[in-house]
């Protein structure tokens, strides 16, 4: 598996790379963004959650597509060790700085779990990697697609025979959550890049509830086997699959 062999992974439109409004904001607020990646209430549990759900063994390699400040890689640094590999994909270089400090500074009980941990700068809607791996993760950014079925097709090609894993934020379809949807949205509206045109749709969580539909929807057409749960209230959704 090769990461990042393309001169520039994140592609160029017109002069003007198509995640560039993505870069500006994600990159302006990493430092914020960090803590709250790690510390939100639950969130924790949710990527326990997601990491299990890859069923990874030792040895295995992990591809994360979208992994911000690094949130997710020691849980799943824990299930590939030993000699496993973690790579982390991600547009916003400022992200993955904190991701790589963050992996150099692991803590001493994990020393010598001899596991590769490799991040680069791509867009992961058309990933610059090749197969075979055994686990594609994506959480909290399948909803920033457009055409999220067509891109985790392209992460369901990836881990042929191994596991995709995919957990989103979306409006709770819980009746007794519907009166925090407000809030929901309060939390959508500045946690998605200002310029970015899917903060302007008309109706923001009808938007994004359609492209999570769509994301988890394909991953669930394209498995054998699926695993499903739901964290604060519904507002969280994990789906992992066993893809062929
Ligand atoms: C809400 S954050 C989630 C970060 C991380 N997965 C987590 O769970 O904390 C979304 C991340 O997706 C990245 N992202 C969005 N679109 C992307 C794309 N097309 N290619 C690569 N990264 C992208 C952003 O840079 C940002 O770091």
């Amino acid at each position: 598996m090769t990461p990042g062999t393309r001169p520039d992974a994140a592609g160029d439109t017109d002069g003007r790379r198509p995640t560039a409004d993505v870069e500006r904001f994600y990159g302006r607020w990493a430092g914020l963004y960090d803590p709250i990646a790690r510390r939100f209430p639950r969130v924790r549990a949710v990527r326990e959650a997601v990491a299990d759900a890859c069923r990874l063994a030792p040895g295995d390699t992990v591809v994360e597509m979208g992994c911000g400040t690094g949130a997710n890689v020691s849980y799943l640094r824990e299930r590939v060790a030993p000699g496993g590999r973690v790579v982390g994909l991600d547009v916003t270089a400022p992200a993955l700085r904190r991701a790589r400090r963050r992996a150099e500074r692991r803590p001493a009980p994990h020393d010598g779990d001899d596991v590769t941990v490799a991040f680069a700068r791509a867009d992961v809607s058309d990933p610059p990697v090749s197969g075979p791996v055994d686990a594609v993760v994506g959480t909290f950014v399948s909803g920033m697609f457009a055409d999220a079925a067509a891109v985790v097709d392209g992460w369901c090609d990836l881990a042929a025979d191994g596991h995709v894993v995919l957990a989103d934020g979306a409006p709770s379809r819980r009746p007794a959550a519907r009166p925090l949807n407000a809030l929901f949205r309060a939390v959508t509206v500045v946690s998605t890049p200002p310029t970015a045109r899917l903060r302007y749709e008309r109706d923001l969580l009808a938007g994004l509830r359609e492209r999570v539909d769509a994301a988890h929807g394909r991953l669930r057409e394209r498995s054998t086997a699926t695993a499903s749960r739901e964290f604060l209230l519904g507002f969280v959704r994990l789906t992992g699959g066993r893809v062929e």
